[in-house]
């Protein structure tokens, strides 16, 4: 086995998760308070009122989770970090039972033939440091770095392939923009600040990595298909275009932000915040990229929404950008996002072509109201189509010259999804809230079968 990307004659498959989303055990072993903590105890933040107190509680579980991996045959497990376990105010002190809890994971992994793959940032920023200003704060860049090298210590010599960030444009523009995601707040154009500050973490993470001997140091970004609706005008595509995905790929690949975004983003031009060596810093910093996909982006004309209608999530996540209306078509899935293989295939043959970069699906699967278990089994037809689509669409990236490494299933478990609490079930494998007892729906087996044949 190796530890670094794989670049295997085909791609390597794996799961995802998130340490927020699934680990629960939010008091234990010293662990901080994170964002999330505070975000989700606010009345109407989640869908259900609830958090990621309990979750599927794998801190403790994590040995069953393990097994599930190990059983379903995948090579890969991409896991994240909690911050607030290795370092609890978000900078000084470390927690050693937070290292304690990942070494016991990467040590069960390998047991069981799955490489792991480590985010060091799935958005469980300490509170400690939100209450400092959070991302809008430079400082915040330097603390990331300071965290993530303290796990890179302790687990560089079993874990190879490193993320940085899993999707700023949520931390940035979700989290201080939209305020639909922790810490909540709605900032208008100050979140470009944010976005700033979490490449500048990303740059500083990368660069000590590098000096620690990894070669494989990666970011991941939802980067999306920015498909506008017929008569939306021209400006407010591109500037959707900008803050959803060039306002990363600018730093990394040309070390710079290009004039469109400067446009919308004048915060961006504002020496004091993109200091002298910042950009520089990014460019050429990430080994591999990440990329996570579920749906396009569909921006048309600006309309109102009607009174008694929920707005759409990314409503006000692009500041800066003249108003639009985001346009979802049919089929969707439970979570309202359309379903749309090429979006898939087209983002990873530009994103090739734009980055050069060999890429990885970090993240790619669905939400259905899965039915009940009847005799064992849950019979989840709509995610197996969901994912041979996305794999298929993936497979036709490869053939036609994109470097893709690997395609990384969300997500292993049914868990807590964020601004929809335990609504939403993207898993493939069932959790029961009540006795976290695990039970592998259909597309679990699916996909296992799918991984068996590949091999055969
Ligand atoms: C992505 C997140 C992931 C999960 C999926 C559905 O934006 O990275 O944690 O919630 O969406």
């Amino acid at each position: 086995m190796t530890l670094h990307l794989p670049d295997g004659p085909t791609m390597a498959f794996g799961a995802a998760t998130a340490s927020y989303q699934i680990e629960g055990a939010t008091t234990e072993d010293g662990r901080g308070v994170s964002i999330w903590d505070t975000f989700t105890a606010r009345p109407g933040a989640t869908r259900d009122g609830k958090d990621g107190s309990v979750a599927c509680d794998s801190y403790h579980r994590y040995a069953e989770d393990v097994a599930l991996l190990g059983d379903l045959g995948v090579g890969w497990y991409r896991f994240s970090i909690a911050w607030p376990r290795i370092v609890p105010d978000g900078r000084g002190a470390v927690e050693p039972r937070g290292l304690d809890y990942y070494d016991r994971l990467v040590d069960a992994l390998l047991e069981r033939g799955v490489t792991p793959t480590g985010t060091f940032y799935h958005w469980d920023l300490p509170q400690a440091l939100e209450d400092a200003g959070g991302w809008l704060e430079r400082d915040t860049a330097y603390a990331f770095a300071d965290y993530a090298q303290v796990v890179h210590e302790r687990l560089a010599d079993r874990v190879g392939v490193w993320a940085t960030l899993n999707e700023p444009w949520c931390s940035a523009y979700l989290g201080y923009s939209a305020g639909v995601h922790a810490p909540g707040r709605r900032e208008g154009g100050r979140a470009h600040r944010a976005a700033h500050h979490l490449m500048l973490g990303h740059g500083l993470v990368a660069q000590a990595l590098h000096a620690g001997g990894s070669q494989d140091v990666g970011i991941v970004l939802n980067l999306a298909p920015i498909w506008g609706e017929p008569g939306t005008p021209e400006p407010a595509v591109d500037g959707v275009d900008a803050v959803r995905n060039r306002v990363w790929l600018g730093p990394l690949v040309d070390g710079a932000y290009d004039e469109g975004l400067l446009r919308v983003a004048p915060e961006l031009g504002d020496p004091e915040l993109v200091r002298d060596g910042d950009l520089d810093l990014v460019r050429g910093s990430a080994d591999w990229l990440g990329v996570n996909y579920y749906t396009p982006v569909r921006p048309g004309p600006a309309v109102p929404t009607p009174e008694g209608e929920a707005r759409h999530p990314e409503t006000d996540a692009y500041p800066g950008v003249d108003p639009v209306t985001f346009h979802v078509r049919e089929p969707r899935t439970d979570i309202g996002w359309e379903v749309e293989p090429t979006g898939l295939e087209q983002l990873l043959v530009d994103t090739h072509e734009r980055t050069g970069l060999p890429l990885v699906v970090t993240e790619n699967g669905a939400a259905y109201a899965d039915g009940t278990i009847v005799d064992g089994v849950v019979d989840d037809q709509d995610r197996i189509g969901y994912l041979e689509s996305h794999i298929a669409a993936t497979e036709r990236a490869r053939s036609a010259g994109a470097d893709i490494r690997g395609y990384i299933v969300w997500t292993l478990l049914d868990n807590f999804e964020w601004a929809e609490g335990y609504t939403k079930y993207f898993g493939i494998v069932q959790v029961d809230p009540e006795t976290q007892d695990r039970t592998p729906k259909a597309s679990y087996r699916w996909l296992q079968q799918h991984l068996a044949d590949r091999k055969g």
